[in-house]
């Protein structure tokens, strides 16, 4: 029977490293706020390095562990919020740099649920016989730093750089495989988390500058989403996959806040330690988050080929994702 593996994950975080007290220099916050409401003690910040850099990268990184030719990859796609450009795609960036010339490549757009978009929509690619995709690289990356408003002390402090990303192949008779998915879209949630908001405006009349708007959004109702969704999203594709919430050997969740993922760990009744986190160090990365902590746990090797993972993810749409895998 042939199935999905993810053969390798790889990422990249830019150099710079921005600290709580470094923020609190330039806005009205605190180490203190900061890490009590959010866990965060640090982002990554790019310096000239847009999202196609990034992605670009961890594209490197990915054909050197793995020792893939590009031009044998059949599907490329990136995961992000914050592209390039509105075209070309960031995928079609990276694919003309790696030279994956039989590669099809666009992006996904669902904000930090992109990276479990993406996973589906690699899934559905692979098994369909009209595409016939055996190799895709996935990657979700991120330069939120230039959509946000650095003088707003409530959206700043939350959000870093860096991208992170996988390559999956069909095999036959692999242990490893996709097991089950549950994604939705609350797209009447929209207004709660915005960012680069543009207007439709035209030479005629002329009515003013073409301004692309900076993250905007409702904390509290993003927060009671994520803590009511996601768990409805883990619980909907367990029941799907035919396992419970037992049998999953961890948890990788979004890293938005880690009190959201503490509370997701209550209403699971999980215990904590099947949910790891890394958001100290590199705060909210959206789309890149759930694959950077994923190649974080499989590099220092706290997952094991054959474990049931959840990976989840939640943020603009609003959307919510959760994919379940044995890796
Ligand atoms: N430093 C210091 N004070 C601050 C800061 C800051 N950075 N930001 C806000 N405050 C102040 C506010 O002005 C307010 O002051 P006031 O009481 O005098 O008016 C006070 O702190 C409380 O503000 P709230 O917004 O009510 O703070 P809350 O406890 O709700 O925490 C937070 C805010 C951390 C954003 C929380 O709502 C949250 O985590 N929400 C989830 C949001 C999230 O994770 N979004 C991302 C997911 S989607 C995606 O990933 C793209």
């Amino acid at each position: 029977m042939e199935t999905i593996k993810v053969v390798k994950t790889a990422s990249y975080v830019p150099a710079k490293v921005v600290t709580n007290d470094d923020l609190s220099q330039i806005m009205d916050t605190s180490d203190e706020w900061i890490s009590s409401r959010t866990g965060i003690k640090q982002r990554h910040v790019s310096v000239n390095e847009n999202t196609s850099q990034l992605c670009f990268n961890v594209a490197k990184l990915l054909l050197e562990k793995s020792g893939w030719d590009a031009a044998s990859i059949d599907l490329l796609i990136v995961a992000t919020m914050s592209p390039d450009s509105y075209t070309p795609a960031t995928a079609a960036l990276v694919q003309g740099k790696i030279g994956a010339h039989n590669a099809i490549a666009f992006d996904v757009s669902a904000a930090c649920s992109g990276f479990i978009y993406g996973l589906n929509v690699a899934e559905k690619f692979m098994g369909s016989s009209n595409t016939a995709c055996k190799r895709v690289m996935l990657i979700g990356g991120e330069v939120l730093s230039k959509v946000i408003d650095w003088s707003d002390r409530t959206t700043a402090v939350l959000f870093g750089d860096g991208a992170a990303g996988m390559l999956l192949e069909q095999q036959d008779d692999s242990e490893s495989r996709f097991i089950a998915s549950s994604l939705h879209t609350y797209g009447e949630l929209g207004d709660k988390l915005e960012a680069g908001k543009t207007e439709a405006l035209t030479a005629f009349p002329m009515t003013g500058e073409h301004q692309i708007k900076a993250f905007s959004m409702s904390g509290r109702d993003v927060y009671k989403f994520a803590t009511h969704k996601v768990p409805l999203s883990i619980e909907e594709a367990v029941a799907k996959a035919g396992v419970t919430l037992d049998q999953v050997d961890y948890f990788v969740l979004h890293q938005a806040n880690s009190r959201i993922v503490t509370q997701i760990a209550k209403r699971l009744e999980q215990p904590l330690a099947k949910f790891p986190m890394n958001i100290a160090e590199y705060g909210n990365t959206s789309a890149a988050s759930v694959p950077l902590l994923l190649d974080e746990l499989i590099t220092n090797k706290t997952l094991k080929r054959g474990q049931v993972i959840v990976l989840s993810g939640f943020g603009g749409g609003l959307t919510v994702g959760t994919q379940i895998i044995k890796y």
